[in-house]
């Protein structure tokens, strides 16, 4: 769906909490003295389970009663290696091996989408935690890898602002 003034760009995603998020954004500001890029702003950090793009109300209001049913037990992720993926020009951390429960979680959101009219990329799910964009190569460094309780995930509204991109959780479960 294009964007008009009805719609909103959505996504659903894994929120840090404060920890989390301070202990990520370490290796942001490590990965800005090995990189030419932009680093996320430590507000931004997350990890996306599925982008649906621009959604309408009622389409919105649909997804939220869905997702309601979705039942999976709390998760531990285990963030501890870099990549780049080349194309999108992206730095990120990610983890080695994906806890069943997050395959489910982001099974059943693709579900949701999909019984409520979301065309969802077709493109393999690859948990990562985007540290910096515009960057070209990985230059290796160390990071102090991340232990993150997982136990809500939420509904993020992507919003344009003068000053760039912000991420806003509208409800989370
Ligand atoms: P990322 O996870 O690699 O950083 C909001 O734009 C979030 O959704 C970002 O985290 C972004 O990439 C992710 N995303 C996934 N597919 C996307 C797409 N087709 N367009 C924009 N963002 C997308």
């Amino acid at each position: 769906m294009s964007p008009t003034k009805n719609t909103q760009r959505l996504f659903f995603a894994l929120w840090p909490d404060d920890k989390t998020r301070k202990a990520i954004s370490i290796s942001v500001k490590r990965a800005a003295q090995y990189h030419q890029g932009k680093s996320i702003h430590i507000n931004n950090l997350h990890l996306t389970l599925a982008f649906l793009g621009n959604v309408n109300q009622a389409q919105r209001e649909y997804l939220e009663q869905c997702v309601e049913s979705i039942s999976v037990q709390p998760f531990s992720l285990y963030l501890n290696h870099l990549g780049v993926f080349p194309r999108p020009k992206v730095l990120w951390l990610g983890i080695k091996e994906q806890p069943d429960a997050l395959t489910h979680l982001v099974t059943s959101i693709e579900k949701c989408a999909c019984d409520c009219g979301i065309k969802l990329d077709n493109k393999y799910f690859y948990p990562h935690v985007t540290l910096m964009r515009k960057v070209k190569q990985l230059n290796e460094f160390d990071i102090d890898p991340v232990h993150w309780d997982v136990n809500k995930f939420c509904l993020v509204e992507s919003v344009s602002q003068p000053k760039g991109v912000e991420y806003k959780v509208v409800k989370s479960w």
